[in-house]
């Protein structure tokens, strides 16, 4: 039962408090032969965000979008309560970029079965879960497959679109889709400041100057690109270019790698690449900021 006083049919769109209501409405879609395109968010949302949503409306006859700060994929409480949230404005950008239905959730509401919260069975991250996040964030990506897995189930996309800037992210749900067979996960371009800094809702904590220091992030990113060009194909190489860029930086890193993005092994693989992934994740302050470029 939909508690709203909209018509699934009206033009305004529709803001549904719990997943049960958005399954009902996804439902009613299909069954009148709509597909439907899906942007899971965690809110804060940018143009990055705005980007997966125009695609999801031109690729798919319905869209929709769960906003859901998750506490799963939090391995420290102050963390996910220093998560940017603004409901509001995340509501009008929703809205200017036509998506028909956005729905919130609580964890009881996603796991209605699960009498204690607190004892949610946890799917691990899988195969591309090994490494670089896991060892900074250990548990982070088995808590984004576990309620990525409920939110396809909830809604039932055709198609669901995540941004290219949480890279092993992305690696982990297209491994999760193919294990559900379905939906077709898209995988979309980062978006990006003019000076190349990835854009992030985690931005938002970082003051102006921070934000000039973090632009170092994609200019690591630009060096192992740069080094790739020049024809150098060994990864401890490349990762040495990144890590050069942070030479008296008030950035931490926790990780600059480069891999293969098909193969997944351990960082520095022997030899020469003929595909790569450069990644980088660091620290400035409390705020933790994550990127990757593809660089064959
Ligand atoms: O990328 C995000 O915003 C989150 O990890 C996701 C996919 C919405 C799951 O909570």
């Amino acid at each position: 039962m939909l508690h709203c006083s909209m018509s699934y049919f009206c033009l305004a769109m529709l803001h549904l408090p719990n997943p049960s209501d958005a399954r009902d409405w996804c439902n009613v879609q299909r069954q009148t032969g709509r597909s439907v395109g899906f942007v899971p968010t965690m809110g804060a949302l940018h143009r990055g965000h705005e980007s997966l949503v125009d695609r999801a409306r031109i690729e798919n006859d319905v869209c929709c979008a769960s906003i859901f700060v998750n506490p799963l994929q939090f391995e420290d409480g102050q963390d996910f309560n220093a998560y940017p949230r603004d409901l509001n404005a995340d509501l009008a950008v929703l809205e200017a970029h036509g998506c028909d239905m956005i729905f919130e959730g609580t964890l009881e509401s996603f796991f209605p079965e699960v009498e204690d919260v607190r004892r949610i069975p946890m799917i691990s991250a899988g195969p591309f879960g090994r490494g670089l996040e896991e060892v900074c964030r250990p548990g982070h990506l088995d808590g984004v497959r576990t309620i990525v897995d409920r939110l396809f189930r909830f809604v039932g996309p055709a198609k669901a679109y995540f941004g290219e800037k949480d890279f092993q992210q992305t690696l982990v749900v297209m491994d999760l889709a193919e294990s559900l067979g379905y939906p077709d996960v898209i995988v979309c371009p980062t978006v990006r400041e003019p000076s190349g800094l990835a854009l992030s809702s985690r931005n938002a904590l970082l003051s102006p100057d921070e934000k000039k220091e973090a632009e170092r992030i994609f200019q690591s990113l630009a060096a192992a690109a740069k080094a790739w060009s020049s024809g150098i194909r060994h990864a401890h190489i490349l990762r040495e270019k990144m890590i050069e860029q942070f030479a008296g930086s008030r950035l931490i890193v926790e990780y600059a790698a480069v891999r293969n993005p098909s193969a997944w092994t351990a960082d520095d693989p022997p030899g020469e690449l003929s595909h790569a992934q450069a990644l980088i994740a660091a620290r400035l302050g409390r705020v933790r900021l994550i990127d990757n470029l593809q660089l064959h």
